[in-house]
């Protein structure tokens, strides 16, 4: 071998160790204290082992324009791609020990490079941000550098799934880009994202607030509705990105894969026949039904801590993958609310985007009334749901178990915004509102006029439901497509996700609609 050659070989592999030490020593060490893995130690978790093909390892950062700012090789993210059971991902991991992972110009084209390319060949983004925002040395070219990672961001929406995982601090515009993004993860305990920090805060506000209860991840999980995943470490974040991973397709073009469990598509639940309680204000949990329906009973709910009275998440059947929306009669009474309305409508316009099918469980008493809501805006919230379910052109079924009230009926994923299949079971009361409120309204002058009025009320009501709260009406007007055993829910919405497997629909001709944000 010629010498220059071997020299160059040496100065190859010299560059590549110093790349890989990144930060040095003590400061990968500081990451370990911190109960953090390294951002090369993340990759080694996320990917499918000896998968990872790096990009610009050799790349550089251009320096400080306050000038005596020493440039690092890989300048703080690591970036590339490889896959997750055998698929292809893009990622890019921010390193802390290089400048607090912090994002510069050389270090956003490293980002910007593998997200074009994942556009390219129709394959997700996970970025694992570790990073304390925009380099301050580099000035306005950071500003800059994050401009091209929202464009990119805002392009790839709705293309290819993009998920974010926050590992480390987050702060001022760094946590747009995962806002934008599909899914974020957080870790708890060592995360947490916020536009102004509490120094910020305290200078503004003269509060005094700690990062966590700022924007740690138990706040953005169950306040905020920021984060959709908590997680109580790297290693279960890392696994958990995985598993999200398995449920979607790789691209807007094609269907999520195949998974089989193994679990007869007409297994029947006669435990199901007794879910619901007799007494119609009685609660019961919306998960037994959900775990019961789908394969092997996974799931994976979506915002798990957030407006809790509505459940949202991905299961299979036969081996497909369905997003799941349900209301939980155990919490609020399932009542749709702002944060309900918010949470199902984004989830319903991903799995529209990403061709899963729409199954709505349906046990819905009605909107929250009250200032509160009203002043909040239940209104355009409400109008979310309503609008992103309308708009969905993926198969959609559901199946109403209970109430089905009102405003929250229609926007439920009804016959009359056009879902495709439409069941009921025995127990569904379907109706303009709830018999108390119906008959108060029809009735007032009678029951308040009485010598008796709970009686007269509670006649009223009585009548009210056996005309009004079953779902019988509704099958006879083709409202409802069939009335069905609950025993037999699974097997029913199997073979109708088989039927409407080649659904096909398309609108008219526009850019694109006007969501009521
Ligand atoms: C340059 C940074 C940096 C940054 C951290 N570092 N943030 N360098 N630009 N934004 C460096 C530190 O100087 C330090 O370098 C090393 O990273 C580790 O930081 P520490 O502060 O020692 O770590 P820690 O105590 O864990 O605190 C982490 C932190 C804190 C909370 C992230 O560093 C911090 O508050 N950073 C600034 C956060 C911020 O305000 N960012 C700008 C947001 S504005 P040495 O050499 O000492 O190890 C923004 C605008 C974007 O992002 C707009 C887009 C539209």
């Amino acid at each position: 071998m010629d010498t220059q050659y071997q020299a160059t070989l040496e100065t190859l592999e010299r560059l590549r160790a110093e790349s890989v030490s990144a930060g040095g020593e003590q400061q990968l060490a500081e990451q370990h204290r911190k109960g953090k893995l390294t951002a090369r130690e993340r990759l080694d978790l996320l990917l499918d082992d000896g998968t990872f093909e790096e990009f610009d390892v050799l790349k550089i950062g251009r320096g400080s324009s306050l000038g005596g700012e020493k440039s690092f090789l890989g300048d703080g993210v690591i970036t590339g791609h490889g896959s997750i059971d055998g698929r292809e991902v893009f990622v890019f991991s921010q390193d802390f020990t290089i400048l607090g992972g912090s994002l510069g110009e050389a270090h956003a084209q490293k980002i910007c490079k593998v997200m074009d390319l994942a556009v390219k060949v129709g394959a997700p983004i996970i970025g694992l941000n570790d990073s304390g925002g925009a380099r301050i040395q580099e000035g306005v070219d950071a500003l800059a550098a994050y401009g091209e990672i929202f464009h990119r961001n805002v392009r790839a929406s709705g293309v290819v799934p993009q998920i974010s995982c926050i590992m480390g601090p987050c702060a001022g515009g760094a946590v747009y880009s995962p806002s934008i993004t599909d899914f974020v993860f957080m870790v708890e305990d060592s995360s947490y994202m916020f536009v102004t920090g509490p120094s910020v805060v305290k200078t503004v506000t003269h509060q005094d607030i700690t990062s966590e209860d700022l924007g740690g991840a138990r706040v953005h999980a169950s306040k905020s509705g920021v984060a959709h995943f908590t997680v109580h470490n790297d290693v279960l974040a890392l696994r958990e990105v995985r598993r999200l991973i398995s449920y979607l397709p790789s691209n807007n073009r094609l269907r999520a894969p195949i998974l089989d469990l193994s679990d007869a598509p007409d297994r029947t639940d006669p435990a199901l026949d007794f879910l619901i309680p007799s007494n119609s204000n009685q609660t019961y949990d919306m998960n037994v039904l959900i775990l019961s329906i789908l394969d092997g009973a996974e799931f994976m709910e979506v915002h798990a801590g957030f407006a809790r009275n509505i459940i949202c998440g991905f299961g299979r059947l036969g081996g497909q993958t369905v997003g799941l929306v349900a209301n939980q009669p155990a919490v609020l009474a399932g009542v749709l609310d702002n944060d309900a309305s918010f949470k199902a409508g984004r989830f319903v316009r991903f799995c529209d985007c990403f061709n899963i099918p729409l199954i709505a469980l349906v046990d819905v008493p009605g909107f929250m009334p009250g200032p509160d809501q009203e002043h909040g805006g239940i209104i355009r919230h409400g109008a979310k749901l309503l609008y992103a379910f309308t708009e969905a052109t993926v198969p959609r079924i559901s199946v109403i178990v209970r109430k089905a009230y009102g405003g929250a009926y229609l926007v439920m994923n009804s016959k009359h915004i056009h879902c495709d299949v439409n069941y009921a079971w025995p127990t569904a009361e379907i109706a303009v509102m709830g018999p108390k409120g119906a008959a108060e309204v029809i009735h007032r002058k009678e029951i308040y006029s009485s010598t008796d009025p709970e009686a007269v009320l509670n006649e009223k009501m009585e009548e009210y439901r056996r005309t009004f709260a079953n779902p019988f009406l509704a099958a006879q007007r083709g409202y409802i497509d069939d009335v069905i055993f609950p025993r037999d829910t699974r097997t029913h919405l199997i073979r109708t996700l088989q039927m409407l497997d080649s659904k096909k629909t398309k609108g008219p001709d526009r850019k694109h609609g006007n969501i009521p944000l």
